[in-house]
């Protein structure tokens, strides 16, 4: 039996859980409420958060997994990439856990551990899959040919697309983060509506900076004519601005799936908890015969029981980081 305690705390969420062979336990979530006013997460507030949060939340995840700390063979935290800060909180929470239980270190790729948050479901994707990791940082399309073996096919240039999200939201006057905000009023509107640019990017590469451009051109044009035209016209809006970043990603991952042959195909990280995402994914994946994945919605935006699966995974590999391990907030795929 091998049980893993896993930490996350690379962004605004302070995130535990606890892993028994690869069967989430616990995942208890911390979300840090204190950035809303400012309209996008603030690094040096979120590393205070983290300091208040993570003793309650290590506290819980252990109490609500039934284990006892000394049933703990490995301790397993996220790395990098993310914020610095937050990330020093997590990393030398786990440090000190490590040396205290005497137990060995588990170093952990927030993004890879993303991608293996596919894995935590009973119906697992066989290897190698193609993983479309869409998040508030980052916009990848990776191959995975084993639990420790990724490679990133395709990434964005610029924004992220869960950026791309909050930044149309923030220019429709939605608060921090809009993505569930579009999610939630495109489901009322009509996604044809508006026809929003499209990017000529080569290869499996993303753009999204001319998409928010084009929506800030589009609003400052109508509502000069209509002032009241956001408010009028908020679903529709959001239903094309979804459309638009739904059909730019799956455009992609498509062509990646052509392109390597693979037909196990998985979506990652906040942005698919977007049920336009969701839904077309399927769709997608069923009109070409391809196996479709998505983790469950609580694995899909931050949280610990990726990393513990991930840790898990490493622990079968004997991956293990000893203590002189540092935080850094840009990583490498190794
Ligand atoms: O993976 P994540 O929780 O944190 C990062 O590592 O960045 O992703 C957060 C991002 C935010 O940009 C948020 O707006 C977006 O995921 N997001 C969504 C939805 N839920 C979260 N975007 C669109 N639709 C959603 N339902
Ligand atoms: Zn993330």
């Amino acid at each position: 039996m091998i049980t893993i305690f896993a930490i996350e705390s690379s962004c605004d969420e302070t995130s535990a859980a606890v892993c028994r062979d690869g069967k989430i336990l616990s995942n208890f979530i911390a979300n840090q409420k204190v950035h809303e006013k400012y309209g996008g997460v603030v690094p040096e507030l979120a590393s205070r958060a983290h300091m208040q949060n993570i003793v309650p939340v290590v506290d819980i995840a252990i109490k609500q997994s039934g284990i006892q700390l000394q049933d703990i063979d490995a301790i397993a935290f996220t790395q990098a990439p993310g914020l610095i800060g937050s990330l020093l909180v997590g990393s030398q929470f786990a440090k000190s856990l490590s040396l205290s239980l005497d137990k060995p270190l588990i170093a952990v790729h927030h993004m890879q551990a993303h991608v293996l948050a596919n894995l935590i479901a009973d119906e697992k994707p066989s290897f190698p899959f193609l993983c479309l990791t869409v998040s508030g940082g980052h916009t990848q399309i990776v191959l995975a040919r084993s639990a420790g073996e990724m490679e990133v096919i395709g990434e964005t240039l610029d924004d992220a697309a869960g950026e791309a999200f909050d930044k149309s939201a923030k220019l429709l006057g939605l608060p921090y983060p809009g993505g569930p905000l579009i999610d939630k009023y495109a489901q009322e509107g009509n996604p044809k509506r508006f026809v929003f640019a499209e990017p000529q990017i080569e290869r499996l590469d993303f753009s999204f900076s001319g998409l928010k451009t084009s929506i800030l051109y589009f609003l400052q044009k109508e509502t000069k004519a209509d002032t009241e035209f956001i408010q009028k016209n908020l679903f529709d809006i959001c239903a094309s601005i979804q459309y638009r970043i739904v059909n730019i990603l799956l455009k992609k991952l498509k062509r990646a799936a052509l392109q390597t042959g693979i037909k196990e195909l998985c979506i990652a990280g906040g942005v698919s908890a977007n049920s336009g995402l969701r839904k077309s994914f399927k769709e997608m994946c069923d009109q070409n015969n391809w196996k479709a994945f998505i983790p469950p919605f609580e694995y899909c935006t931050d949280n610990a029981a990726m990393i513990a699966i991930t840790g898990y995974y490493k622990y079968l590999a004997g991956d293990f980081a000893d203590l002189s391990v540092s935080a850094s907030a840009r990583a490498a795929w190794k």
